[in-house]
């Protein structure tokens, strides 16, 4: 059974910093990152949370920060190991809570993409390039590319991602900054969609973020999630189409066939497609992890 979804959490005394989906409480040092059960689409909040998506997205990146084998800033997801105030509710927090090195992060979203997709699918049918890439002619949508393409964008002031070419990056962070986290990126990415392919997910695309600690690069916020990537189910796939996404389609499906505009604030949603949507979540964790989720 699940447990009540955690729609906000509220630590004792301490700062918070509130993403679309989640909590940030800033220690000093270390930050407690909480992924809620909160979930976006088409740009919203919905109004009614699925009980333990943010365990599950918290349960993969922790997956992938072990599997990948990269320099992170994950230092423990076992909430009893945090300093986390007595009088928190910490039931609330277990399984969706991470502590991590503080680093300073490059300001720059390093996606990567294996398939014409969203921003990039709007780019190349206007202009046959994505951030100053050159494709070939004819590709359709969520055509898969022959090579992955690096298309990092910066966090524009209207909270919408701005994508830049790869020169006006390196001009914001430095070329050798600029090279070493496109070709770290692209790598895990390729370790990271091999992997999710072998168990029938195609990784489409992601965006990774790095940080500085103690003077190196390493990787931060969270890692080939659902939130943060582009899943779809792999016996689904037919490119010249936009492709049902593994997580969320039940409710993009549900939210279009109402009456709703997209452009006031979103209905609730029923209970068969939260309870729905919550199934595919878990079915993403136990595929990619290959583990019985602990909370169902
Ligand atoms: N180890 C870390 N050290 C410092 N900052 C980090 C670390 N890990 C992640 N961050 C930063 O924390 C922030 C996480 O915010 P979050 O993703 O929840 O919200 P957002 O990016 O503002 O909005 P959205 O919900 O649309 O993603 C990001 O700015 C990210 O760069
Ligand atoms: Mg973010």
């Amino acid at each position: 059974m699940a447990r009540p979804a955690v729609a906000e959490t509220s630590l004792p005394e301490l700062p918070v910093r509130r993403g679309k989906v989640r909590d940030i409480y800033d220690l000093g040092d270390t930050l407690l990152m909480i992924a809620t059960d909160r979930i976006s689409a088409f740009d919203w909040v919905l109004p009614t949370p699925i009980p333990d998506k943010g365990r599950v997205l918290t349960g993969l990146s922790v997956f992938w920060f072990h599997y990948l084998g990269e320099p992170h800033h994950l230092i423990t997801d076992d909430v009893d190991q945090m300093p986390i105030p007595a009088a928190a509710p910490i039931d609330q927090l277990r399984g969706r809570t991470m502590l991590v090195r503080k680093a300073q992060p490059v300001p720059i979203e390093c996606v990567v993409r294996g398939y014409l997709a969203g921003s990039a699918w709007k780019e190349y049918q206007k202009t046959g390039s994505v951030c100053g890439i050159k494709l070939p002619p004819g590709l359709v949508e969520s055509a898969e590319l022959e090579q992955p393409l690096f298309t990092p964008a910066t966090k524009a002031a209207s909270g919408h991602d701005e994508n830049i070419s790869f020169e006006e990056m390196a001009r914001r962070v430095g070329n050798d900054v600029a090279e070493e986290l496109r070709a770290r990126s692209v790598a895990l990415y390729n370790k990271a969609r091999a992997y999710a392919r072998e168990r029938g997910i195609l990784l489409a695309d992601t965006k990774l973020e790095w940080g500085w600690c103690d003077g190196r690069l390493i990787l931060i916020d969270e890692v080939f999630t659902p939130d943060s990537s582009r899943f779809w189910p792999a016996d689904a796939y037919q490119p010249g189409r936009s492709q049902p996404s593994f997580d969320k389609q039940f409710v993009r499906d549900w939210l279009d066939a109402t009456d709703w505009d997209k452009n006031s604030p979103p209905p609730p949603l029923p209970d068969d497609i939260v309870e729905q949507t919550r199934q595919r979540y878990i079915e993403a964790y136990e595929r990619l992890t290959g583990r019985a989720f602990p909370w169902k």
